[in-house]
């Protein structure tokens, strides 16, 4: 079972970004606690991370065909980026949302998401523990 993770923009800043927003721990560092997981999990992990929308367009098209799910957070894209939600939705593949910040507790910009509609679940605003419980529910998804 191989399960994406993918990090949109700017989500390889984190440890240093809005540190009180975001939390301090790294994208290597969140990396690496999902990989602990899943290997706990018995599930195989493919990273992610693009400041660019095509490129991760072109990252989903490449590596659905083999993946039973998939956990992404967006970044910006999560409230405007319709290409990258057309490209999840061809998967077919259950995709859940995560969002380190609770986007509704914040702008009003960062209170849509194109990309809910259709996922199967979001989790916002759990920080990176979020993540651990995105793995855990798309492996008993398809388990
Ligand atoms: C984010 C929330 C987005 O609004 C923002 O643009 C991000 C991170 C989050 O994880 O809380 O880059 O997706």
């Amino acid at each position: 079972m191989k399960i994406l993770v993918i990090h949109g923009p700017n989500l390889n800043m984190l440890g240093s970004r809005q540190v009180s927003v975001y939390g301090d721990q790294t994208l290597a560092e969140i990396d690496s606690l999902l990989e602990n997981a899943a290997s706990e999990l018995g599930v195989e992990l493919e990273i992610f991370q693009s400041n660019h929308e095509g490129a991760l367009i072109d990252f989903v098209q490449a590596r659905a065909p083999e993946a039973t799910g998939i956990i992404i957070n967006p970044g910006a894209l999560t409230h405007y980026g319709l290409s990258l939600r057309d490209a999840l939705a061809a998967t077919s593949l259950p995709v859940i949302e995560v969002h380190l910040s609770n986007i509704y507790a914040r702008e009003e910009f960062r209170q849509q998401s194109v990309i809910a509609p259709i996922a199967r679940g979001q989790i916002s605003g759990l920080g990176w523990r979020g993540y651990i419980a995105a793995l855990e529910i798309v492996a008993a998804l398809e388990a």
